[in-house]
Parts: C-alpha cells; structure tokens; sequence
C-alpha cells in the first residue's frame, strides 16, 4: 500500500500525519519533504521499541547533534518528574526554540514529549514517531499533551500541535496482542463517532484488523486519522465538540486512577469498558435502541479483551470512582458530565448526571 498523507489544519499550526510501512528507513526524506530542517534534536524513545527500529531511526537522521532519551512508558512515570528530566537535557545542551524534540514511542511517551516540548521556552518543535496503534490512530494528532499526578490522569497538560507525525505501521508487528487490542479501543471509538459504515468495516473486517493484516489494519487507521482530523479542525481547544471523543473516556480515566495506574488494566482496555458503559447507559437512558445496543456490545464481546470489570473492581470501590469522575475536565457543576450516543454517528456531548444517580448505575454494572 502506497505512503498516505493527511494534512491537518488548525488555528495554531498546519502540519501532515505520513502514514505508511517502513518508513523509518525514509525518515531523513519525509522530514526534508515536509521542510523540517534543524541542526540539534533530543530523540526520547520507549524502552520497549525493539532496537532495530531505534538504530535505524538514528543511523537515518541526518542531524548535526543528536540527543537521546530512552523511557519507560507508564502511567506512574507520566509525571512531572519525566517533564524535568527532558528540560534538563534540553537546558543543559543549550536548546533553542528553532531545535527539536522526537518522541518515539506509545502515547505516554507522545504525551509527555509534546507538554515538555510545549512548555520548553514556551515552544519547541516537536515530531512524532507513534510506535502503538492507539497513538497511530489517536494520541499523536490533536494536539493534546500531558501528564498525569495524584488528583487523576492528564490533569496537567497543554494544547500544542505536533509539526508532524509519522506512523510507520511496520513497528506495529512488534506490539504483544494486548496493546493492539488497546489501539483497537480508539478505531472503535471513531467508527462510532463518524458513521455505520465505518463500524461496519470493522464489524466484518475484526479478526484481520487484529491481526495487523493488508489493507485492513492500514484503512483502520486511516480511517480513524480522518475523524480525529475533521473533529480537531472544528474544535481545537475542546470548547465543545471536540468533547465527542472522550466517549467512554470518563469511566476509562477513573477506572484506571482508582487502579492506581496499575498495569491490571492498560488505558485502552480502560476505554473498551468505558465504551461498553456509556453504550450501556444511553440503551438504559432510552437514548439508543436495542438493536443497535446489542450490535455495539457483540462487537465489543469479539474483540476478546481479558480485563472484566467485575473481577476489577468491587462494591466498595465505587465512591473512589466516582470521587474521580467528579474531577473530570468536562465537568462544569456538581454534576458528573457523561459523552452518550444516540445512534452510530449521534453523539450526546452534555449530559448531565449526579453523582448519586451514576453510582446506582455503576453499581449495577458490578453484579
Ligand atoms: N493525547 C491524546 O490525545 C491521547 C489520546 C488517547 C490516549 N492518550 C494517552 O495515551 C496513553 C496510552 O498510549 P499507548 O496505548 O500507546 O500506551 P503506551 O505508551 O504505554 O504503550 C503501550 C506499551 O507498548 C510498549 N511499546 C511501545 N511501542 C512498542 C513497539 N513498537 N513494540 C513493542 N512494544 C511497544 C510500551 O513500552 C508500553 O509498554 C495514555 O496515557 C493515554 O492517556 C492520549
């Protein structure tokens, strides 16, 4: 399949998503076709990234000095301890605004790149290399960046667009089965965001999605970088639509802060449970049909996923889930602000329900 380009165009920054198999091995090419040139750059890479695709990120970069990090990605180290240790190294080689951070790696490490690029003397350039299918298909566009602390997950964070992204499917073939299935999480999420057609596509096409095979995996992700591009053109700050793709979001973000960020339950299996929830909600809410209800949840029983919700969590943890619902961004009162869906396409942005009234329903959801 031929190389794919999306451009992306916002208030703050215009920038393109190259997406196609090896191109690491091009890198110096795309970074030249997209007019990226600068003489100092820091490379932050996950730890789990199998060397051959690092040597072969570093042998190609044609840059003057290169810098290098290497992290573990977790939510524990998604901290403000990870922001210090890149400044430091930016400080300390005398970084200016016109060098440039690389971040290679899932969506941790593009999450805590983009905040300490974003907040580097208030800019940096900044690329991304997504080497997970959740960060291919979600967390390397958009522009949202972050950390997590005590108080819950990414409660820290900026909006600073990438100035590009390249995802490379073929460092996907070295992802375990569990962090595809996370990555599937977020294709899900935009199928049922954009339209029928697209959960379709990944309704009949599930098994070869999984299986990283030709063309599904590469239409998938295609797919899912159109929607996150269509909704981030309209809202690039979240003042409102924008919100449509945290379906799911605000039982996953709780889920795992009242986890403790424990490795029990990564964040898109989080999501998928999210997902399932806020199906299960707007079926109970009347909002959406039964039909479709039942075609949703079957489709999310096939993807195979091992965390369940009741072996999680039990009874007694519930207020601590809520407590972190209440902190959640998109909240704006007393209340706990639920994305709903209506039909595949029809999202509810801003309903509201009280604490007391989501406790009953997550009790339930426990039996
Ligand atoms: N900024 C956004 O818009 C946005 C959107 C969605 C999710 N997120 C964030 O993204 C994070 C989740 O991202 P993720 O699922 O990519 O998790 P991750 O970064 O933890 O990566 C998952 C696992 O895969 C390993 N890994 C990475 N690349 C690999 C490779 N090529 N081969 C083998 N192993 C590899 C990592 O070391 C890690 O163990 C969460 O913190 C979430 O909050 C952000």
């Amino acid at each position: 399949m031929k190389t794919n380009k999306i451009s992306i165009k916002t208030n703050t920054k215009n920038y393109s998503i190259v997406i196609g198999r090896a191109l690491i091995g091009k890198i110096d090419k795309i970074f030249e076709a997209n007019g990226l040139k600068f003489d100092k750059c820091l490379i932050v890479t996950d730890k789990n990234i199998p060397n051959k695709f690092k040597k072969l990120l570093y042998r190609k970069l044609k840059i003057k000095k290169n810098f290098k990090l290497e992290m573990t990605a977790s939510e524990k180290n998604k901290n403000y301890h990870a922001i210090e240790k890149i400044h430091n190294i930016l400080f300390d080689n005398r970084f200016n605004r016109e060098d440039c951070v690389i971040s290679f790696g899932g969506g941790i490490i593009g999450d805590i790149v983009g905040f300490a690029s974003s907040t580097f003397k208030r800019g940096i350039k900044f690329i991304n290399i997504p080497s997970t299918l959740l960060s291919q298909v979600d967390s390397s566009i958009g522009g949202k960046t972050g950390v997590n602390n005590k108080f819950g997950k990414n409660l820290i964070g900026s909006f600073y667009q990438p100035d590009l992204v390249v995802s490379d499917i073929s460092i996907l073939s070295s992802l375990p089965k569990r962090e595809i299935i996370c990555g599937y999480a977020e294709i899900l999420k935009s199928s049922l965001i954009d339209n029928f057609d697209n959960f379709l596509y990944l309704d009949k096409n599930l098994d070869k999605i999984l299986k990283l095979e030709s063309p599904f995996i590469e239409k998938s992700i295609i797919k899912s970088c159109n929607l996150k591009k269509k909704v981030v053109e309209k809202d690039e700050i979240e003042k409102n639509y924008r919100k449509v793709l945290n379906l799911g979001h605000t039982f996953a973000h709780s889920y795992e802060s009242t986890l403790g960020f424990s490795k029990k339950l990564n964040h898109g299996e989080a999501v998928i449970l999210g997902i399932k929830n806020a199906t299960e909600f707007s079926f109970k809410k009347k909002f959406l049909s039964k039909e479709k209800f039942n075609t949703i949840f079957n489709h999310i029983n096939r993807i195979g996923m091992k965390p369940k919700i009741e072996r999680l969590f039990k009874k007694k943890d519930i207020s601590k889930i809520i407590n972190f619902m209440k902190i959640d961004k998109k909240n704006n009162s007393n209340n706990i602000n639920l994305i709903l869906i209506k039909d595949f396409g029809k999202i509810i942005l801003d309903f509201q329900i009280s604490p007391l009234n989501l406790k009953k329903f997550i009790s339930n959801t426990l039996n």
